[in-house]
């Protein structure tokens, strides 16, 4: 079961955290993996990591909040058959302490960055027959947590935008859906601690962990797992979802 073998898959943001974990797992799987980088050294890592356990994969340097750079790498690449929205950036604050800088800087990422690959992705996937997109949103599209204005801004864009994606082509045969992780142990949360709480670092990650009533943060592992399934022909008959993958923090954190 799950078998990727024979498919290309697109993975934004595969050097770090998150997307490498999927990128791991789904060239274990058979996919050729193209990880599509800001950061060139760290996505080359990753491909060195599957080409030593047998894997396929290539580094592709690209500035996913620039469209005109997406769809010529993405033609280049010609034929897509999973997508996978992972590149994103943090933030913290409140709207009235979000700069206009920082509030552009989190949408042209997370949002036109998005964006910016569907545009590119999606006609390449109708003239192939079909294919798979997965978004990474996050609990924050649907729960209201203390400091993250601009960030679940654009989580809940990516909740929106898979709804609206996942309709738009039923009949291009494209499946479109969502996974929204609460806190993932990845050096995405790592600086954030580093950069927020300088000197309370231990304190802070037990905090962090300690709000999924599981006790414990997800580990890249976890999300690539589902990220399987949801991409796999198994989950043919599943579109226009999103999967809070939380450790219960959505309903069981009363
Ligand atoms: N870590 C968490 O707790 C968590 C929770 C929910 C959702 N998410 C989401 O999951 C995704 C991955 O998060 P992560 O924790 O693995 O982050 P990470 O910082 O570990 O990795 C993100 C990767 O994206 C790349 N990237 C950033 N901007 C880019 C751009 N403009 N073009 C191309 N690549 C770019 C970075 O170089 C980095 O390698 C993000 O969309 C994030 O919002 C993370």
């Amino acid at each position: 079961m799950f078998s990727l073998k024979g498919k290309t898959a697109v993975i934004t943001g595969g050097g770090s955290g998150i997307g490498r974990g999927i990128a791991k797992v789904f060239a274990a799987q058979g996919a050729d993996v193209k990880i599509v980088e800001l950061n060139q050294d760290a996505g080359l890592a990753v491909c060195k990591e599957i080409i030593e356990a047998g894997g396929s994969a290539s580094v592709h340097g690209c500035d996913v909040s620039k469209q005109a750079d997406v769809v010529s790498l993405f033609n280049s690449i010609a034929k897509i058959d999973i997508l996978v929205n992972n590149a994103g950036i943090a933030h913290v604050g409140r709207a009235d302490t979000t700069s206009e800088a920082d509030m552009d800087r989190i949408y042209n990422v997370n949002v036109k960055g998005a964006y910016n690959c569907l545009f590119a992705a999606i006609p390449l996937m109708k003239k192939n027959g079909g294919g798979v997109i997965l978004n990474l949103a996050s609990i924050v599209a649907i729960v209201g947590v203390a400091d993250r204005f601009a960030y679940s801004m654009s989580k809940g864009a990516i909740y929106a935008m898979t709804l609206s994606v996942a309709k738009d082509y039923l009949a291009d045969n494209i499946r479109c859906n969502s996974i929204s992780p609460a806190r993932v142990h990845t050096p995405f949360v790592d600086g954030f601690i580093a950069k927020n709480y300088p000197g309370q670092e231990k304190e802070m990650f037990e905090k962090l962990s300690k709000t999924q009533p599981v006790g414990r943060m997800a580990t890249p592992e976890d999300i690539a797992a589902i990220a399987l399934y949801l991409c796999a022909d198994e989950s043919s008959f599943v579109t226009g979802n999103d999967y809070p993958i939380d450790g219960g923090f959505i309903k069981l954190n009363s």
